[in-house]
């Protein structure tokens, strides 16, 4: 597909999501999450469609998805691995954690490896404190994690 049909497919997939949502009550946030579920992320070509179709600004529409971490700007991995770097697992050693997956997988957090076998995110509680450090792998929690697990962790994204 050439990058202009890719952008024009995009868009006319845009339009159909923001028809079917927008008369939701601040139907944003569900048309953007709708749009990552749709495309895996929320594709550049897909704002100012949005920001036409609800009558926002690109600045607007621009400003909500980097301020959400949930969102995408490229597409994910293969795998998708979220590390909890939120108060209760940042007191259990979160840090450390991550600095480890980061040196195992040579990325860093909204970073994919070259291989595209898996991406890295942070995420802000997983309702998993009582086992912290936690993290989840392709929606799966996981908790207690220990230089075991993240060993285990690295070496099933990576096979
Ligand atoms: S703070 Fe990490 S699971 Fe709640």
């Amino acid at each position: 597909m050439t990058m202009q049909a890719a952008s024009t497919e995009i868009a006319s997939r845009t339009a159909a999501i923001i028809d079917e949502m927008k008369g939701l009550e601040g139907p944003l946030l569900p048309i953007l999450h709708s749009i990552q579920e749709e495309f895996g992320y929320v594709p550049k070509d897909a704002l100012p469609v949005i920001a036409d179709g609800l009558n926002l600004s690109r600045a607007e529409v621009h400003g909500v998805v980097s301020f959400y971490h949930d969102f995408r700007a490229k597409p994910a991995g293969r795998h998708v691995l979220k590390l909890c770097q939120a108060e209760a697992c940042q007191s259990m050693g979160s840090d450390v954690v991550a600095a480890k997956v980061k040196q195992l997988l040579g990325i860093g957090f909204h970073e994919t490896t070259r291989d595209g076998s898996v991406t890295l995110e942070p995420v802000y509680c997983l309702g998993l404190c009582a086992c912290s450090p936690s993290a989840m792998l392709d929606g799966e929690v996981i908790g207690r994690l220990d230089d075991e697990k993240i060993g285990e962790i690295v070496a099933e994204v990576r096979s």
